[in-house]
């Protein structure tokens, strides 16, 4: 958890902590108090770098132990490469290297030194909220049930560290630069936690209720229960549930900021919130099932950008919906041949039980239209293990019925780093879903899965709505860690998402 750590900013000229990182630009460049501390200590930082024939490469790094007459135990030198063409990713990444580098070292707490002069993009104060935001982001990790303290031996990353003070020019500024950037890291350590935290302690209607802690950023909170969601006759949504003892719930998050125009119609998210996915009775294989804790990082994902938008008040009308359900087996259980009515009128014939998630969205993705007339919608589910095989672990699966839509999710895709990548939606996939005993099935043939839970979702996406569902099986959870994430589950879209809207759904006049 990374809620007892605390970055803070401070001037150049103040005392700095016994670890202390300063930067080095290509050719060994150092900045003013970098410089100053080399001469104090009579060139303890060139010492060292000529014979570690370190000059500045981005994320290489040296380490000087016990510098003659300056205050520091340990004075770590970070590259940052050529400065000049840094891009906003490789800033955040270094942010996380530099992380990365003092967890790895003792201490309670670190000083890092950011004295670079501003770029062609970026001022002085946006390089060191952006070194904060990564050093914030790689921090996290998930150790709330570790009773007893990691073994040093083996332990990757030391958990010691409680305070980094950024020293920077403009401390004020800067920290002012960070607000916003820490609201979305915010919401990325918050989807995070709800990733990995097993299914025995966040059932549906605890992940429901974690939507409330929104409610004291400004967000308004509604939370359907199993009568609300039965009048309303989500019988897609409910027929997954209903084998599990613990009720299915929706969480519906309004997030009200649009300066000017409290009516604009919102952009509405829609996550896949299956707290546990065992298949049902079409259950699962043993190996490799408690993964399936993390079957609701879509929803994860829509509750932290909902925080981060919250947190940083943005200026626009969003709403965040998620369907919570278990999708267990029991004598109660959906069964394979069931045949369910949605909220849209339409028929599904079940033909697997664990093709769930899609019977969850249909539902929420109905009642969102019916209930919000969204501008547009997004949908984030961690819906097929198709999309892994297709994308891997790195890209989510982008299937998107509107291609402007598809150019300003690609646009926050490359200024975030989180990958997406598009896929078909076509009328064979289409076909694919059709019964004969119903409107359509929930299980499509072995081809192509990905595409034809797409399909399936589409049918429930009204006329001119521009809808994009992002497949997120492999992102989600146990993906490629980063240098900006160290943990399981990664808060994957929370970024993406917040640029999105940030970049082409806020109004300009603030
Ligand atoms: N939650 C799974 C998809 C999944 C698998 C996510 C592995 C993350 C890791 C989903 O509910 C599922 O079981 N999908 C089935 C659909 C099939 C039965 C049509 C799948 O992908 O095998
Ligand atoms: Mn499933
Ligand atoms: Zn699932």
């Amino acid at each position: 958890m990374s809620d007892r750590f605390e970055i803070t900013f401070a001037p150049l000229s103040s005392d700095l902590e016994a670890t202390t990182v300063v930067l080095a630009a290509d050719g060994l460049e150092l900045g003013a108090k970098a410089k100053d501390l080399d001469g104090k200590s009579a060139g303890a930082i060139g010492k060292a770098a000529a014979a570690a024939d370190f000059k500045g490469k981005y994320k290489s790094n040296i380490e000087v132990l016990a510098p003659a007459k300056i205050a520091v135990d340990r004075l770590i030198v970070a590259g940052v490469g050529k400065t000049s063409t840094l891009t906003e990713t490789q800033i955040i990444d270094l942010g996380g290297v530099i992380a990365g580098l003092v967890l790895a070292r003792k201490g309670s707490s670190a000083s890092i030194v950011v004295d670079v002069e501003a770029t062609d993009d970026f001022s002085a104060e946006t390089i060191a909220a952006l070194i904060a935001q990564g050093a914030m982001l790689r921090h996290y990790s998930f150790k709330k049930y570790l009773t007893k303290k990691p073994s040093e031996e083996g332990a990757d990353e030391k958990t010691s560290l409680k305070k980094l003070i950024i020293h920077a020019a403009h401390p004020d500024k800067a920290k002012a630069a960070f607000q916003p950037l820490k609201a979305v890291a915010n919401g990325v350590n918050l989807a995070r936690d709800l990733v990995n935290e097993p299914a025995n302690i966040l059932g549906p209607v605890e992940l429901a209720d974690k939507t409330k802690a929104l409610e004291k950023l400004g967000v308004d909170v509604e939370i359907l229960d199993v009568a609300d969601l039965t009048k309303l006759k989500m019988g897609s949504l409910l027929c997954v549930g209903q084998g599990s003892d613990r009720p299915s719930r929706v969480a519906v998050m309004i997030w009200n900021g649009a300066k000017g125009n409290k009516k604009a119609k919102p952009v509405c998210f829609v996550g896949k919130g299956v707290v546990f996915d065992t298949g049902g009775i079409s259950i699962k294989g043993a190996a490799g099932m408690e993964d399936m804790k993390g079957d609701m990082g879509g929803a994860a994902a829509v509750i932290g950008v909902m925080h981060a938008l919250a947190e940083r008040k943005a200026n626009v009308n969003a709403v965040g919906l998620i369907g919570c359900v278990e999708n267990m087996p029991s004598g109660n259980a959906v069964r394979p041949g069931d045949i369910v009515t949605s909220m849209s009128g339409q028929t599904i014939e079940i033909i697997n039980t664990d093709a769930e998630g899609r019977l969850v969205l249909a539902d929420v993705l109905w009642y969102a239209q019916e209930k919000f007339k969204p501008k547009l919608i997004i949908d984030l589910a961690t819906l097929t293990g198709a999309i892994m095989i297709a994308l891997g672990k790195e890209y989510a699966g982008m299937f998107v019925n509107d291609d402007k839509l598809a150019d300003d999710l690609s646009s926050a895709s490359k200024a975030t780093g989180e990958k997406i990548w598009r896929m078909p939606l076509d009328k064979a996939f289409d076909k694919a879903m059709d019964s004969k005993n119903a409107d359509m099935k929930n299980a499509g043939g072995r081809w192509a899965g990905a595409a034809t839970a797409a399909a399936f979702l589409q049918r429930f996406v009204q006329k001119d709505v521009p809808w994009c569902h992002l497949d997120v099986a492999g992102t989600a959870m146990d993906g490629a860690r980063s240098d900006i994430n160290a943990s399981w589950g990664s808060g994957w879209g929370v970024r993406l998402l917040d640029r999105f809207v940030a970049d082409h759904h806020e109004k300009a006049e603030k």
